[in-house]
């Protein structure tokens, strides 16, 4: 049981929850039995009845930074007082463009031309059309095929839904999704891999279905690759040795564009700014989001390389040369945020001390191998999955009661079908990393 927090906010005593359609939840059983959350702080929740919860997931692989730090919270209220919002359409702000320039320095090479938009969804649709935008500008039209990769995740844009490789999240949409998208295998292979540390060995061929594609469709045909280099809401599936260079080298043969969609393995969660550096592969843009700004204010950004940049650039002879944008893209509160962010993220040097407890992460996470249901524990960065047995005709369930019982015990887990993703903020101490696997092997060892 964990301590009861006096001083958290209570949620109202008559709260209505049928008019909030909840995104991703199970809404009728969520009603009948609400977990809500209250107020929250460094590594913390406090729920509804007062108890504190230990964030074992960064919220949704976001707040990177810990929860409501000071910098950040002062950052969005001085702005929110001093500019609250200003058009970005033909006008401007200082902060949008200081922003630019600091996640540019922190992109690799030349990938230093930011677009800014609201989530992540909206980032990989940018992508997408910037892909496509590009190869018009460039006299190669025809290019307009997309090749994501089963199960991976996009968003839910309609861009982000096609190229992504989730069934479920496919299915009710069928027929009006994107035309011209191939998928790719997805890399993840338990008979080989199972109980890997860090990258798993076995898989790099996967990557050479892109020539299968390719030999189908012509390579003249296909604007991008897009994929996830470590996909995370699909349970946390890590490229093998040698994948993501082979895809690289592939797209390189044939001039097609490779997109990484860094939402959740941007800004620190392997250890490195991006899993670019990290696994060493330099894509063309990199789709990011989530903790751009520590989750405070919804943004999301791209980064292009320049030569992509130039070419949009370069095909208009005056006026607007991107005919795409939000309103709130690069809103004055989610700059600050980000700054603020930023500055925190390099002040205390979050993204080397991910890398530095990653060791420690790892001999923790794996403590779960043998335990009872499980049949792989993986890991990279501060990432950590534990993969379980699904139960006979439920699918995810097992996973579920696991996160309930973590949420009994004071830990926040994340739910990924029949996997347990652990992704906590980059602040997390070496006590709460036991806590966490301790409360997991507590919850498996009670499981059904
Ligand atoms: C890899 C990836 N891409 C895109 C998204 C969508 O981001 P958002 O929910 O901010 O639209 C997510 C969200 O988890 C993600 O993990």
């Amino acid at each position: 049981m964990t301590p009861v927090d006096p001083a958290a906010p209570a949620a109202p005593a008559s709260l209505s929850l049928a008019e909030h359609w909840m995104p991703f939840t199970a809404n009728r059983a969520f009603k009948r039995a609400p977990r809500l959350l209250v107020s929250a702080k460094d590594m913390h929740y406090v729920a509804a009845d007062g108890r504190r919860v230990l964030d074992g997931t960064a919220g949704l692989w976001c707040v990177n930074a810990g929860h409501a730090r000071e910098p950040i919270v002062r950052a969005i209220a001085d702005q929110a007082a001093t500019l609250d919002y200003a058009p970005g359409f033909q006008m401007g702000h200082p902060l949008a463009f200081q922003l630019a320039q600091r996640v540019a320095a922190l992109t690799p090479d030349d990938l230093d031309r930011v677009f800014f938009t609201n989530s992540g969804s909206e980032a990989v649709d940018t992508a997408l059309k910037m892909a496509l935008a590009y190869w018009k500008a460039r006299g190669e039209p025809e290019r307009v095929r997309f090749v994501g990769r089963w199960r991976g995740y996009h968003g839910v844009g309609f861009g982000g839904t096609s190229v992504g490789g989730i069934e479920a999240n496919r299915r009710q949409f069928e027929g009006q999704l994107l035309p011209n998208v191939d998928h790719l295998p997805h890399p993840h292979n338990l008979s080989r891999n199972a109980f890997s540390r860090g990258q798993p060995a076995h898989g790099a061929e996967l990557a050479d279905e892109l020539e299968t594609i390719i030999a189908r469709r012509g390579a003249h045909t296909i604007a991008a690759v897009i994929v996830e280099p470590m996909a995370g809401s699909t349970g946390v599936l890590i490229p093998p040795k040698g994948y993501l260079r082979r895809l690289r080298d592939i797209c390189n043969q044939h001039g097609i564009l490779l997109i990484f969609d860094e939402v959740i393995t941007g800004f620190g969660r392997l250890g490195a700014p991006f899993a670019a550096q990290f696994f060493g592969v330099r894509p063309d843009m990199i789709a990011m989001a989530k903790g751009i700004t520590n989750a405070a204010v919804p943004m999301g950004a791209v980064a292009a390389s320049t030569e992509i940049h130039d070419t949009v650039m370069d095909s208009a002879k005056s006026g607007i040369e991107l005919f795409h944008g939000y309103t709130y893209s690069g809103h004055p509160l989610a700059s600050a945020a980000g700054l603020a962010t930023l500055d925190l993220y390099e002040r205390e040097g979050l993204f080397a001390r991910a890398a530095e407890l990653a060791p420690y992460w790892a001999d923790a996470v794996h403590r779960l191998d043998g335990e009872r249901h499980v049949i792989d524990v993986r890991d990279i960065g501060l990432v950590g999955a534990v993969e379980l047995a699904p139960r006979e005709g439920a699918p995810g369930a097992r996973a579920f009661d696991l996160f309930l019982d973590c949420l009994e015990q004071g830990v926040l887990v994340r739910v990924a079908g029949d996997t347990i993703a652990l992704s906590p903020p980059l602040i997390v101490s070496t006590e709460q990393i036991d806590e966490i696997v301790h409360a997991m092997a507590a919850g498996l060892r009670r499981l059904d």
